[in-house]
């Protein structure tokens, strides 16, 4: 990918059919990735502009003000977007608004062709009435919009909406355009005039989303034999806790799940596949799920670590994302060798990964959409399973504890230490300070 490829993805649809869904979702995904990826809600610009509460009369396509007002806002929005790429350098932008009409399009991609921004028309069509239902009630309900509103007066009045959408609305026909359009989530797909890499991985991500509930689970490994000394990495056994721990997971995730499906993801390391011997449903190894590798640091304590090689542990302590261990790796180097892995994740049902501490705080910071800065001390304790359910958006979360004690190998962020004070150009210790005072 060139550095300066820029890309606005356009969403396309009528209201409740899961686009700012899909915005938000790309954005993680991107943002985890470390492509710089920011969403443009138009929704929002028409309420600051505007005031929240516009009834569905707003939306008429015969309501000349409504319209003139709707336009302002889009205009307003796509500013703000062509500056962020300028100022900002940003590379993919997230246009999310209806854009339900030739006119309109051609206007966003009128703008964009003038900064060389690459366009993609993200279309989402859904004739499934449950569904639209559903997005309804779950998201549109809670909106600003219908703040303090009744909500059987706030879904007839958006259903409304919708009805004055359709009356202007047409679907992406325009050949000469590059669009994915995704028919009844992702149960028929169209492509055209896709190019280049970028744009094809946010395709093939598009194509891999489904919303059918599901529950995600993740535990580390029992407790190792490395654990309990304090060394990291190596492929050493569990411990007899660790076994123990590995005992009381099927219980535990059959009370969870009842008879419902489950596949298991184990690494290719002793500790995890250990862990996941006496859990009766079907298992994959990942080379992708091993453990960050430390390197020349492998198998030895983090005491170790910082007597052998000080200056690496300093500087692991600054910037713990970035920091590759010699010969090793960094947690963003993890990050990009899970990226099939997360694909995987979105396209499969109820999956429960049996993992490692660092591995598992980059799946978790993906679905929590948490920044590069904060994912490397993520607390992902031992004999302790985490339950991530997907929601409109976000996720949901239950942790449960099982009751066999385990060490803690989490290191918590050093605090920065004070810096010396200088007198004269040179720095002195507190120790003379009030030599000096007086
Ligand atoms: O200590 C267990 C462990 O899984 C090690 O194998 C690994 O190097 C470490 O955790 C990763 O955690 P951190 O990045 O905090 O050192």
């Amino acid at each position: 990918m060139s550095s300066d490829t820029k890309i606005a993805c356009v969403m396309v649809g009528l209201p409740a059919r899961g686009k700012t869904y899909i915005a938000q979702k790309v954005c993680r995904y991107l943002q985890w990735l470390s492509v710089s990826t920011k969403v443009f809600n138009v929704g929002n610009y028409r309420r600051k502009l505007h005031g929240a509460h516009q009834m569905h009369s707003f939306f008429d396509p015969n309501n000349k003000e409504g319209e003139i007002a709707r336009r302002e806002a889009a205009a307003e929005a796509l500013k703000d977007m062509l500056r962020w790429f300028e100022v900002e350098n940003g590379t993919v932008a997230i246009f999310d608004a209806t854009n339900s009409t030739r006119e309109r399009r051609t206007f966003i991609l009128n703008h964009c062709k003038k900064q060389n921004i690459q366009v993609i028309f993200i279309e989402t069509v859904c004739q499934d009435e449950n569904l639209i239902l559903q997005n309804i009630m779950d998201v549109k309900l809670s909106s600003p919009d219908y703040k303090d509103m009744d909500p059987e007066k706030a879904a007839e009045d958006f259903r409304a909406r919708i009805s004055h959408y359709e009356e202007a609305y047409e679907t992406i026909t325009e050949n000469d355009f590059t669009y994915i359009k995704l028919i009844n989530v992702g149960s028929q797909v169209v492509i055209n005039l896709i190019q280049g890499y970028l744009q094809s991985r946010i395709v093939y991500y598009l194509m891999n989303l489904h919303i059918m509930p599901r529950s995600i689970f993740f535990s580390r490994h029992g407790e190792s034999i490395f654990n309990l000394l304090g060394k990291i990495g190596g492929d050493s056994d569990l411990s007899p806790r660790g076994r123990k721990y590995a005992n009381a997971l099927p219980k535990l995730i059959h009370e969870n799940l009842g008879n419902q499906p489950l596949t298991v993801w184990t690494s290719t390391m002793r500790r995890t596949i250990q862990t996941s011997e006496q859990l009766p449903y079907p298992k994959l190894q990942w080379k992708a799920l091993d453990e960050l590798d430390a390197g020349v640091c492998d198998g030895m304590t983090y005491e170790e670590i910082e007597e052998r090689y000080p200056e690496d542990y300093a500087n692991r302590d600054e910037d713990k994302f970035n920091y590759r261990y010699r010969g090793g790796e960094s947690y963003r180097d993890v990050v990009l060798r899970l990226e099939p892995v997360i694909m995987e994740l979105e396209r499969q049902q109820n999956i429960l990964i049996v993992g490692h501490q660092a591995i598992l705080r980059c799946i978790y910071a993906y679905f929590h959409n948490l920044p590069h800065d904060e994912l490397p001390y993520i607390k992902i304790p031992l004999h302790t399973v985490i339950k991530l359910t997907p929601k409109a958006y976000g996720c949901a979360e239950v942790r449960y504890r099982v009751e066999i004690d385990a060490v803690d190998t989490h290191r918590p962020k050093p605090q920065p230490k004070p810096p010396k004070p200088v007198i004269n150009g040179n720095s002195i210790s507190s120790s003379n300070l009030t030599n000096v005072a007086s």
